[in-house]
């Protein structure tokens, strides 16, 4: 699997409340999302300098995040600030945790899992998105892109009418019938299983409650419909459009 670059997306925003943390998976690298209480998101390397915590089990503090097992603190640049143990030392430069390039757009935490910011904007960014779910499929990115290439969606405010698929980036993909759109994220995790970071494009007050409910129903339906037909090795056949709707 050739490794992502630019903009991935890491977790849904909505998922990611102030003062909470999770773990992603990368391309097998482990990645701690989480948020400061002032609401900022931010993507470090999943382990703690010490002795190899993941982050992701911390806890948030403020704008720190503290390291579940000897309670080393970070500060958001990761720069490890207190040591509980040595309350007085002033802590050397050189603890930190590395920390990644993080935006929010779309609904969707993006990070470019190095800390240099890539130069293109995140691909197709819209002005309202209503957040859907976060989506884990047993299957790799390239055999869940053929599916959907020929996949159709029952839209929600028009239920009627042809599906088109858009990939706008190989981390951004659209599925469009009428009116309706769903946003896509697509996260590699590993060369099996990938991460569909679903957000519908337009206003909480078309789609909230019963167009989201509608959606992820759609959406779970596909997973499984995907992960019945996964193949073997990741060049196998795609799944027809009758097999998917
Ligand atoms: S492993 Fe993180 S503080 Fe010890």
């Amino acid at each position: 699997m050739t490794a992502p670059t630019g903009w991935i997306p890491v977790a849904l925003s909505s998922e990611i409340e102030a003062g909470a943390s999770a773990g992603a998976v990368v391309d097998g690298r482990e990645v701690v999302v989480w948020r400061d209480t002032s609401g900022v998101a931010h993507a470090w390397e999943d382990r703690c300098p010490h002795r190899g915590m993941r982050m992701s089990f911390g806890f948030v503090r403020g704008d720190h995040i503290a390291c579940l097992y000897h309670g080393w603190q970070y500060d958001t640049a990761g720069q490890c600030r207190y040591i509980p143990a040595h309350p007085d030392l002033d802590v050397p430069q050189t603890i930190k945790v590395p920390t990644y390039a993080t935006k929010e757009a779309n609904g969707i935490i993006w990070s470019t899992l190095s800390d240099a910011v890539a130069d293109e904007a995140t691909p197709g960014e819209t002005a309202e998105v209503t957040p859907l779910r976060s989506l884990y499929v047993d299957c790799p990115a390239a055999f869940i892109r053929e599916t959907l290439e020929s996949a159709s969606m029952p839209g929600f405010t028009e239920p009627e009418g042809e599906t088109i698929f858009a990939a706008v980036a190989d981390s951004v993909w659209t599925l469009t019938t009428g009116e309706d759109r769903l946003y896509i994220g697509v996260q590699p995790v590993n060369p099996s299983q990938t991460a569909l970071h679903v957000v519908i494009a337009g206003p909480q007050a078309t789609y909230a409650g019963a167009g989201q409910a509608h959606f992820s129903t759609w959406l779970e339906t596909l997973r499984r419909s995907l992960e019945d037909g996964a193949p073997e090795e990741a060049t196998s056949a795609p799944m027809t459009t009758a097999e998917v709707a």
